[in-house]
């Protein structure tokens, strides 16, 4: 079983990066936090950050021949712009959890809009570090019951 967490553009300046809106944890430490949580369930996972839209799409893309059977995505300002990022998750068909660590509803209105909500599997927002643990607990039930139904 294996998840593929994939970080848009800015996440890699996190610690620095309005901290008041976006808290002191580095992306390194969420890759920790979010590795430990899913190799403790004997899930792999693959981390994945990029500022650029054409390798987000093309990591998404090569989700076709390889074990990814979950996705996290924060796709970062890309939630707000890119139908690109959107065609490439609905062509590849592997289910997905879209996560912010801020709430984008009580921020600029052109946040409000998400190009990715509509296809998730579910959308977790405004906890900081804790959305993207609370998306890994998801995706660890996701593949658990996905398991028992194949059974
Ligand atoms: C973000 C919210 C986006 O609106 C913003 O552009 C980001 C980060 C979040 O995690 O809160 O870069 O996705």
């Amino acid at each position: 079983m294996s998840v593929l967490i994939i970080n848009g553009p800015n996440l890699n300046l996190l610690g620095q990066r309005e901290v008041s809106i976006y808290g002191e944890k580095s992306l390194e430490e969420i890759q920790y936090l979010t590795e430990q949580c899913l190799e403790n369930a004997g899930i792999c996972c693959e981390f994945f950050q990029s500022n650029a839209e054409h390798e987000i799409i093309d990591r998404i893309q090569s989700t076709i021949d390889d074990e990814t059977e979950v996705m996290i995505i924060n796709p970062a300002a890309f939630t707000h712009t890119s139908v690109a990022i959107r065609d490439a998750v609905a062509a590849v068909e592997v289910p997905f959890i879209e996560v912010h660590l801020s709430n984008p509803h009580t921020r600029e209105p052109f946040r409000k809009h998400s190009y990715f909500s509509d296809l998730a599997i579910g959308v977790i927002a405004g906890f900081g570090v804790q959305s993207y643990l609370m998306a890994c607990e998801r995706a660890i039930d996701f593949l658990k019951q996905n398991e028992l139904d194949n059974d």
